[in-house]
């Protein structure tokens, strides 16, 4: 407790993985330790997170209940071990993990200084046992109604697959319809395994959700999502927590792009609310191969780069390290020499002192863009399993590309779900829509018509939401909104290339090539290689009000940023601030207030000209439009307007 309030923490995450000491057997539990932990708490002034333990199983329970074990792909039961080691669809880790849930949450009630529920941990992975295999059966009855619908869904006249009975179907995994965890033969299958894996163990969440709530329904309930994780579509979870929470855990190789997107994909995820930082490591962690420290200044610097995306607190894992096992050597605020003459003690402490200084200031303020990228899991799941065209189309990767080349010129963005309102931006991005569900193109349509300016690339609009390819031509159902026909699509291996001209400038064209008409749009740019040398590959259709882009390949970062700070130029979208290379910029807004928030990722000073009054909230001097502000490598700068 000395030690905590040294480092100015005043938020406590608890009971983690807590579940063997809470309850020793299966009519036993004991609060005994953790009673004496919320009353030193509460004494200290401090807040808590309340944890519901539920990432991990106790041993008597796997002996006892061996169906509470998961079933790996490769078909194997596991034993006892390891955490985030139940089945989601076992009737007894349900039933025990909700009695559990529910009887802190009568337990503690009374806590005032319970800010959140923090259920499970973590929540991932996969199942395969014979209780997901009836719950698979369960789920397919609900989607589909009858078999015959299913069997039209997943195509399953190909290979002889149709399906007689419920009780035929499978789960897709190593033994069934798999190569290996990311090839599927039966695309349908997988793709609908990966929903109802994602459904399964999100109902283990509500269900503690709903547990707790009855004993504490004024109390805000999350659990600790984990960026872009690719098994949980967190899109649609994101509607059953009341905030987000996430852990940041990005390697000194990460772009700062790339965490800037798990920021923001987090955000996105909660509608674009406020979020928590829930855990990152004060100094390295133990499970990359490398677990390089976070430099002098870095912490401090990620940890408000969580802040300027929108988050509304800073946490850690873990307080103290820990004797035994795996994370004895994840950093922590408190090292095993247990005393806070370290520097990251000090490093920690001298962010509490000053995130204390801030208070309670920049909380509640949103971050407000007009760009946005479409991100959608179940996309995701469905563009990676194709088999073909290439094997390196990797979504993920591709909406990066985009969000890079906004994120590298200070735009603002919001990642978005295709249900979410489009009509409040001026650019959507929709890289590699591979899948267009049900109303989405008119969506589409209809914002384009509005006015805004929709920009898709190459493996866009082929199949349905069964994976099932509208015909017709590609892009499907977006073809007219783009004016493109696309005939083929050319995949090059990694060392081949073909090139383009954009305004007067050479650039590369990689991965994939379509090969595509003009119906309607005008070509941007061809291509100047090959046997399709001189047809398009970069387009633009205007459409009702509106402008549509169509990028038929993979290019270099460089065509990225140029083609999106043309489109941003011409919409007058704006960044956050002007700012030199390697300075992050970004805005939050309440009402009336705006604070910019000036990050230098660099590795030296960065000047860069202050553009409005203001007060700069971390030194309390105030600024004045048009003068210089020099900040040091990895310094911070939050200015408020006034
Ligand atoms: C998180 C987890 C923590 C801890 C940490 C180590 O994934 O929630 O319990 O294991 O990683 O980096």
């Amino acid at each position: 407790m000395r030690l905590l309030k040294l480092a100015h923490i005043d938020t406590l995450t608890l009971n983690v993985f807590s579940w063997a000491a809470l309850q020793p057997s299966e009519d036993t539990y004991c609060f005994g330790k953790l009673d004496k932990i919320m009353e030193l708490a509460k004494r200290h002034g401090m807040k808590v997170c309340l944890a519901t333990s539920t990432g991990a199983h106790p041993a008597w329970m796997a002996r006892k209940y061996p169906e509470i074990l998961r079933t790996d792909f490769y078909g194997r039961r596991h034993k006892f071990g390891a955490r985030h080691n139940s089945c989601p669809n076992s009737p007894v880790y349900r039933k025990f993990s909700v009695q559990l849930a529910s009887k802190l949450a009568e337990r503690y009630q009374a806590y005032d200084n319970i800010v959140a529920w923090h259920i499970s941990n973590e929540y991932g992975g996969e199942c395969y046992c014979e209780n997901c295999e009836k719950a698979f059966r369960e789920w397919l009855k609900k989607r589909y109604g009858a078999l015959e619908e299913v069997n039209r869904a997943w195509n399953t006249s190909f290979w002889g697959h149709t399906f007689y009975d419920w009780e035929e179907i499978v789960l897709p995994d190593q033994r069934s319809e798999h190569i290996d965890e990311e090839h599927t033969v039966a695309q349908a299958i997988s793709l609908d395994y990966r929903r109802f894996n994602s459904d399964s163990i999100l109902e283990c969440f509500r269900l503690e959700y709903d547990a707790v709530k009855e004993y504490t329904p004024g109390i805000p309930v999350t659990t600790n999502l984990m960026g872009a994780y690719k098994p949980l579509d967190y899109m649609k979870w994101g509607k059953y927590l009341d905030f987000i929470s996430w852990d940041n855990y990005p390697s000194n190789e990460d772009s700062v792009s790339q965490i800037a997107m798990n920021h923001d994909l987090m955000r996105g995820v909660g509608g674009n609310k406020p979020f928590v930082l829930m855990e990152q490591t004060p100094s390295q962690q133990n499970w990359q191969p490398f677990n390089a420290l976070k430099r002098p200044g870095v912490m401090r610097l990620w940890s408000y780069q969580a802040v300027a995306h929108g988050s509304d607190a800073v946490m850690f894992f873990q307080m103290k390290r820990s004797i035994g096992s795996c994370e004895k050597y994840h950093g922590a605020v408190i090292s095993h020499a247990g005393h806070e003459h370290t520097r990251v003690f000090r490093e920690c402490a001298a962010l509490g002192a000053e995130l204390e200084k801030l208070g309670g200031e920049i909380l509640g303020s949103t971050v407000q863009a007009e760009a946005a990228i479409l991100f959608d899991w179940e996309n995701w799941w469905a563009a990676d399993y194709s088999a073909g065209p290439s094997v390196d189309l990797k979504y993920h990767d591709e909406v990066l590309n985009y969000y890079t080349a906004l994120h590298r010129q200070n735009i603002p963005v919001d990642l978005v779900c295709e249900e979410d309102d489009f009509s409040k931006y001026k650019l959507l991005a929709a890289p590699v829509m591979y899948m267009t569900k049900p109303g989405a193109d008119e969506r589409i349509r209809e914002f384009v018509e509005k006015g805004g300016t929709f920009v898709t690339t190459f493996f866009s609009g082929y199949v349905d939401e069964n994976d099932l390819v509208i015909l017709g031509g590609y892009p499907g159902r977006l073809r007219d909104v783009l004016g493109v026909w696309v005939e083929e699509i050319d995949a090059l291996p990694p060392h081949k290339k073909n090139r383009f001209s954009y305004q007067g400038q050479a650039y590369e064209a990689k991965l994939l090539c379509d090969i595509m008409h003009l119906e309607g749009a005008q070509a941007l740019a061809g291509y100047e290689e090959d046997f399709y040398a001189g047809s398009p590959v970069v387009s633009r259709n205007s459409y009702g009000q509106g402008q549509a882009y169509y990028v038929g390949t993979r290019s270099g970062e460089d065509f990225y940023q140029k083609l999106m700070a043309d489109i941003c130029k011409e919409q007058q979208i704006q960044p956050a601030a002007k700012a030199p290379e390697g300075v992050e910029v970004t805005r939050r807004v309440r009402g009336q207030e705006e604070y910019l928030f000036f990050l230098n990722h660099g590795e030296g000073n960065a000047c860069f000209e202050i553009p409005r009054d203001g007060l700069e909230l971390l030194t309390g001097k105030a600024c004045r439009k048009g003068e210089v502000m020099e900040l040091e490598a990895k310094g911070v700068a939050v200015l408020k307007n006034c």
